[in-house]
């Protein structure tokens, strides 16, 4: 028999054997998402302060500022996490995966270490690393079609995944990534089903059926913007090279100007007594996705319109109602909600705190978040359902009415009528109630309007 024979009989043997050698291989290497719990030692991954003592410097300082070395160290998220969470998954067997879950983004190392919880931040453990360098750039991939639930592939070692063809180093070998210049890499964090199959977060889905990624504008081009520079210190001087700012709603200069604002009335001449009906327009000109986004479970925008008479005297509009199902969980009210707080906290019978925290009768742009009993809640691992989404999207303008009837005692003369659009990234009735420190709750102001009317005397 020749050879060639030979070989060609062994084809399906060898086949076959290929075929269970890399199936053995995908099984060990390929866990994702939840699978992937306690497959890897912390010791597998670099420490950031490697990465960043005399190679990547900048990044390693761009990224020390942004939230995602803090993702696991951060007040808001400590709270949230030991307070709120934890116990909670101790005492619902159907919330219970969220105990490790959490950190499967927030600290992907802790969990892929199998430490569960991971030591408080102030024991200053590894799991203190939060989303590290080493966590990013030895990802290869994910699991299935959806990014969603930390389901990357994590591959740690001496390659390096990057962006770029042809870059060499002499501290790893590198290797080219065409899936970390996607948006689905972003994905696998910021995208998140709950233990009740409902999308909790759903930045990268949101940002897919807008027009951003129809333009091939991927998340990237907002959040880790293109610049003429260095990407290693000792490197040359690229042209494009991306910036590890991952700038969000906790950098006030991204969240200011996102939506555009602008007032008109029906009416410019009125009677005291008559009334005027004032629109205003909001264009977001600026995210990617809907606005807000990612956490907005306990994101509060809010539209604010005043008028202020020629004497001075300042009175509220409350928006019209369009009347849409759930559109009462959108106008600021005087009433309680997150009572499924009291679950964590030992506390069966808790009333709630108040839900909004801000001027009644304002209009609230929002996603309500609803517990297993129809209420409101900041525990998206608690959700069971969603009202109805009364969100800006990408590019979308939204239009508000104000039908007011001018008091009789208004001051004759020019009327001021400003739109005032605000943002808080946590109710402040939720800040007070937990003890989060108070600039969780500060108020940005993305922008405002005004316009004139005159009354007649
Ligand atoms: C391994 C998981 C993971 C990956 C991958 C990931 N992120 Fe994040 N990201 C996080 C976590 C966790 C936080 C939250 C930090 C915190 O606790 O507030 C975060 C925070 C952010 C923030 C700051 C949000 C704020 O409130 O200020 C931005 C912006 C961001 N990520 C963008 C991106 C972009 C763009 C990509 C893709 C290039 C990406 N992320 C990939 C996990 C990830
Ligand atoms: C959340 C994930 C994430 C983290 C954390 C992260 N990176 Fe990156 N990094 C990326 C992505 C994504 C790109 C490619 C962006 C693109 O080109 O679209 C990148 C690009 C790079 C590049 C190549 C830049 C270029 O344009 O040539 C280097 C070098 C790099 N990162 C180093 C680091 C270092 C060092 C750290 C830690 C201080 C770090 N990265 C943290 C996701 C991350
Ligand atoms: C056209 C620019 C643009 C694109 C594309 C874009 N974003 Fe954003 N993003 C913004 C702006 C502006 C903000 C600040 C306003 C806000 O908080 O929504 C923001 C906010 C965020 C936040 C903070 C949300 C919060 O409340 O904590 C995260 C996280 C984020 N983006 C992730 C992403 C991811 C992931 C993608 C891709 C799937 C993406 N962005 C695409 C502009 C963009
Ligand atoms: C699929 C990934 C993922 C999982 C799982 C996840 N988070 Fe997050 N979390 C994020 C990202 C990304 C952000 C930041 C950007 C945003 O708001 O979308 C974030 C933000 C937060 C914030 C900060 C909000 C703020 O105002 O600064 C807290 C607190 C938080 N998460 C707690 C938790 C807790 C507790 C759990 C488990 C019940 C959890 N997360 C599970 C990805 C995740």
């Amino acid at each position: 028999m020749k050879l060639s024979n030979i070989l060609i009989k062994l084809l399906p043997v060898i086949f076959i054997i290929t075929i269970i050698g890399s199936g053995i291989a995908v099984s060990q290497v390929k866990k994702a998402g939840d699978e992937a719990l306690g497959t890897k030692k912390y010791d597998d991954f670099e420490k950031p302060e490697v990465c960043g003592a005399s190679c990547h410097v900048d990044f390693y300082q761009q990224w020390k500022q942004a939230m995602m070395s803090q993702a696991y160290t951060h007040h808001w998220d400590e709270i949230e996490y030991f307070k709120l969470a934890v116990p909670h998954a101790e005492k619902d067997p159907k919330v219970a995966g969220v105990k490790a879950g959490c950190n499967g983004c927030h600290s992907p190392i802790a969990f892929m270490a199998g430490d569960v919880p991971p030591p408080k931040p102030e024991a200053n453990s590894r799991a203190n690393e939060s989303v590290s360098c080493d966590v990013c750039h030895t990802i290869t991939g994910f699991a299935g079609d959806t990014p969603f639930n930390f389901n990357f592939i994590s591959e740690p070692g001496r390659v390096k995944y990057g962006p770029r063809e042809a870059a060499s180093s002499p501290a790893h070998e590198t290797k080219y990534s065409e899936f970390h210049k996607s948006a689905d890499f972003c994905g696998v964090c910021h995208n998140e089903k709950d233990p009740y199959g409902i999308w909790v977060k759903s930045t990268h889905l949101e940002w897919k059926e807008g027009p951003y990624s129809k333009e091939g504008v991927p998340c990237q081009k907002c959040h880790m913007t293109f610049a003429k520079s260095h990407n290693a210190s000792m490197g040359p001087e690229l042209p494009d090279v991306a910036q590890h700012l991952f700038h969000g709603a906790h950098d006030p200069g991204k969240v200011r100007g996102v939506v555009e604002l602008r007032i008109h009335p029906d009416n410019r001449d009125v009677d005291p007594g008559e009334s005027v009906k004032f629109t205003v327009a909001l264009f977001n000109q600026k995210t990617g996705h809907k606005f807000p986004t990612g956490s907005a479970e306990e994101r509060m925008l809010w539209l604010h319109v005043e008028a202020t008479d020629a004497k001075g005297t300042v009175y509220h509009l409350p928006v019209d109602k369009k009347g849409f199902p759930g559109e009462e969980y959108t106008i600021a009210a005087n009433t309680l909600a997150y009572q499924d707080m009291g679950i964590a906290l030992n506390q069966p019978d808790f009333k709630g705190v108040q839900r909004d925290g801000v001027p009644e009768g304002d209009r609230i742009f929002r996603l309500p978040y609803l517990d297993p009993q129809g209420r409101m809640t900041i525990q998206q691992w608690n959700t069971a359902s969603q009202s109805t989404d009364y969100r800006i999207g990408p590019r979308e303008t939204k239009m508000e009415t104000f039908t007011w009837t001018v008091p009789t005692a208004a001051a004759p003369g020019p009327m001021k009528v400003k739109a005032v659009l605000n943002y808080q990234k946590l109710p402040t009735p939720i800040v007070e109630f937990l003890g989060v420190p108070k600039d969780e709750a500060e108020i940005i102001e993305v922008n405002f309007h005004e316009t004139n009317i005159n009354i007649n005397q």
